[in-house]
């Protein structure tokens, strides 16, 4: 429905900005001046530069012996047993440590950063919605004011940071709120928020009541409390607090809330959320705690890291020798050893009839490991220990998100010095969760099945994906690298037939898109079917480069098809036309977007803002390209937005917003 046309003025402060911008660009893209941030690689062991962008490479684990490159999967339409509950595509979505929030998605309520809603936006349209978090250790004990001192929405108190990851403590105005409200009004995404549990004596529940008012539905879950397992630990509370502690002060939150009445909905809240390092969820759950506030209860939550880098970057505990455990995030085990210890809680929250999410997570707490969480390996490791879950029945799962400082960033804006000449750096596991969102669809109705692939073979795991009861789609990991060839899988696929009662289901041809790089050592440049977001600095958001899908003709009279999985990569397998198109995207809404670049600044950014020509189901589209100037129009947008992109400021772009509906 075409709505009235609305000229938002962004002001003369918006002009001024542009103009500083025009005479402050002094570098093209790609030829930045050497900085610590230089991408330069090579001197690895002598970087002293920002995590997110240290060039230390690791070595790929050694080629099994005895392997197995030949194996086969026999499917069956109908009745299978063991799968998962049903999950929906957003399963994988983000958890952004709230005092980056203002690097990551935007500066304010009107500059909101471009390449983030076009990450986002590829994602919703293959699964409909983002879920993000904003959140993590620093919600602790921020505090909601109406205004800083020099304007912006969010400030550190880094000088009263405390243990263990140096927390700072942070003032935030609702304009935060209101900028995550305005990118749910370009890309569905939807928001879970914490509330401060420092001082349960006193709640601060402004953020709920805000919140609550200001986001409106797109506000799905607030946190009360963030891994109270290490309170005692770090010193937030005395040695003796334990999970009864914890039962006590959420029944003191509910109570605050039910005596506050600008909290209109006090059935959002999500516990226990602990870091499950010092409690056992069982601890919580034997409290009573599910039946006690079942009601108040919108998700259950758990939080947990595989492993740590806090002796490198912070001097406590273990030091880590990240080429010896490069290898441990390289199976099938890796993903299972995190969640063998909630099986118990999936299962127990299913019969409380409660979703199971785990809240925080990555490749290792402390902000992860050069050559580790930011390499290819890091991508197949992020959907393998995704699908686990999915299979496992957790219903939803949050990736990490720091600043410059921590090395799994799913994505990184570039620093606030750099951002006229650069632009973002994508990381693996944003790949991750690009390729889960297509794997399980929008259908909502998606059960995952753990295949068991290759006789257990623990680098070569498979996973089948259900509709209605019947295969739609396989998940094929090679974790192995061997450039030549020789580890490369040969996978034989039938549907149907052999066992009794089953009629031959083999199709005539499937489709596959593949996740590919030449290593799992691999730093950026990672290619899914085709296309990519390029190594640091290079993405606005968009994939670059043609789609490519591989169609596989079958046998169908020997019921099989035949599928490579080179090592390494993931392979997609589409059964069906159906599951092709249907994880492809949404159907596009009918609103032109009309798109601007300001063409004297040489960033390559090309805003066609929200540009939703990046799935398969645009494989008619050629993707716009992103050289200097070029203008590309955005075929499509949600929510009846409209909207011309002004200009760049300090990398975020400006949104003039011109017709809503
Ligand atoms: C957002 O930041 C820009 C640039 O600093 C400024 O011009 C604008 O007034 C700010 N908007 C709000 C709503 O604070
Ligand atoms: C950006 O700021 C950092 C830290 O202050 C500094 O080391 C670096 O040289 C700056 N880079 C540029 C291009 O100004
Ligand atoms: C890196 O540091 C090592 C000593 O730690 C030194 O021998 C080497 O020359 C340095 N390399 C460069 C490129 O500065
Ligand atoms: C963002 O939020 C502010 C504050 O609510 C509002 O005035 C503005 O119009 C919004 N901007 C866009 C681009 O939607
Ligand atoms: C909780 O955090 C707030 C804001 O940072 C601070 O003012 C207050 O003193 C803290 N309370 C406790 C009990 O730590
Ligand atoms: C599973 O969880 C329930 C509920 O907390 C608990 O009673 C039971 O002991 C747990 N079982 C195992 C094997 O941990
Ligand atoms: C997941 O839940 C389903 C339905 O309750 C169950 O059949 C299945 O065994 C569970 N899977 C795992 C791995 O616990
Ligand atoms: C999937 O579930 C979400 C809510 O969790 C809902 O908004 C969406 O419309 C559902 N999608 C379909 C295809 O039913
Ligand atoms: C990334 O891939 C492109 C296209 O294959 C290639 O030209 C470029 O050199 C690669 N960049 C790096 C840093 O590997």
């Amino acid at each position: 429905m075409m709505g009235t046309h609305v000229l938002v003025c962004l002001g003369v402060g918006f002009l001024q900005a542009l103009v500083a911008n025009g005479v402050t660009v002094y570098y093209q893209q790609g030829q930045a001046p050497l900085s610590a941030t230089s991408t330069s690689s090579g001197d690895a062991a002598n970087y002293t530069g920002l995590a997110a962008y240290n060039p230390t490479t690791l070595n790929p684990p050694a080629i099994p012996s005895p392997f197995n490159p030949t194996y086969s999967i026999q499917l069956q339409n109908g009745g299978t047993p063991g799968v998962s509950i049903p999950q929906q595509g957003s399963f994988l979505g983000f958890s952004i440590e709230m005092s980056v929030a203002n690097q990551v998605l935007g500066r304010n309520s009107s500059v909101i950063q471009v390449p983030f809603l076009n990450l986002m936006a590829n994602i919703q349209q293959r699964a409909g919605r983002v879920n993000i978090r904003v959140g993590g250790n620093t919600q602790e004990t921020a505090v909601l004011v109406d205004s800083t001192p020099d304007g912006r929405i969010l400030e550190k108190d880094i000088t009263g940071a405390s243990n263990p990851t140096q927390t700072p403590p942070l003032v935030f105005t609702p304009d935060l709120l209101y900028m995550m409200r305005n990118i749910s009004s370009f890309v569905n995404v939807r928001w879970f928020l914490g509330i401060p549990f420092n001082d349960t004596g006193n709640f601060r529940l402004a953020i709920a009541e805000q919140g609550q008012a200001i986001l409106g539905d797109y506000l799905i879950g607030l946190q009360a409390g963030n891994e109270p397992d290490l309170y005692a630990r770090h010193g937030h509370r005395p040695s003796t607090y334990g999970p009864y502690d914890y039962f006590g002060e959420f029944g003191n939150l509910v109570a605050a809330m039910t005596t506050n009445d600008r909290i209109l909905n006090r059935n959002l809240l999500i516990g226990p959320n602990i870091a499950s390092a010092d409690w056992k969820a069982e601890d919580v759950w034997n409290t009573g705690f599910v039946d006690q506030y079942s009601e108040n209860l919108a998700y259950l939550a758990v939080e947990n890291y595989p492993t740590d880098n806090c002796f490198a970057q912070f001097g406590v505990g273990t030091q880590q020798n990240p080429q010896t455990l490069f290898p441990t995030f390289l199976d099938h085990n890796a993903g299972k050893n995190i969640i063998n210890k909630f099986l118990n809680s999936t299962a127990y929250a299913q019969t409380k009839n409660k979703k199971l999410l785990m809240f925080e997570t990555n490749t290792a707490s402390c902000g992860g490991f050069a050559g580790i969480s930011d390499v290819f390996g890091a991508a197949l490791w992020g959907l393998d220990y995704s699908l686990q879950m999915a299979y496992s029945n957790f219903s939803g799962a949050l990736m990490h998100v720091g600043g410059q400082n921590v090395f799994y960033n799913p994505f990184t804006s570039p620093p606030t010095n750099q951002s006229t000449f650069h632009q973002w750096s994508v990381g693996p596991i944003y790949y991750s969760a690009l390729v889960l969102a297509e794997t399980l669809g929008p259908s909502n109705g998606t059960q995952v099945l753990d295949l068991n692939a290759n006789d257990g073979d623990i680098h070569t795991p498979g996973y089948a994906i259900y509709e209605n009861g019947n295969p739609v789609r396989l998940a094929l990991f090679n974790f192995v690298t061997d450039p030549s060839g020789a580890s490369d899988l040969t996978v034989s696929i039938s549907i149907g037939g052999g066992q009794t009662g089953q009629a031959n289901a083999t199709p005539a041809q499937v489709k596959v898109k593949y996740l590919l790089a030449s290593s799992v050592s691999q730093k950026g440049n990672y290619t899914w079917a085709g296309q990519t977001f390029g190594v640091n600095f290079q993405s606005d958001g968009r994939p670059m480069g043609t789609e490519d899908i591989t169609v596989i003709t079958c046998d169908q009279t020997n019921n099989v098809c035949v599928i490579k999985v080179p090592a390494p990569s993931f392979a997609l397998v589409f059964l069906t036309d159906d599951a092709f198109t249907e994880a492809g995207g949404a159907p596009s809404t009918t609103f032109p977007t009309t798109a601007q670049t300001k063409t004297r600044n040489t960033i390559t950014v090309d805003p066609a803002v929200l540009a939703t020509s990046n799935g398969h189901t645009a494989m008619k589209n050629k993707l716009g390209s992103t050289s200097p100037g070029s203008t590309n129009v955005a075929t499509s947008l949600r929510h009846s937005a409209v909207f011309t992109v002004l200009g760049v400021v300090s990398g975020a772009l400006v949104l003039l917003r011109l017709a809503v509906a």
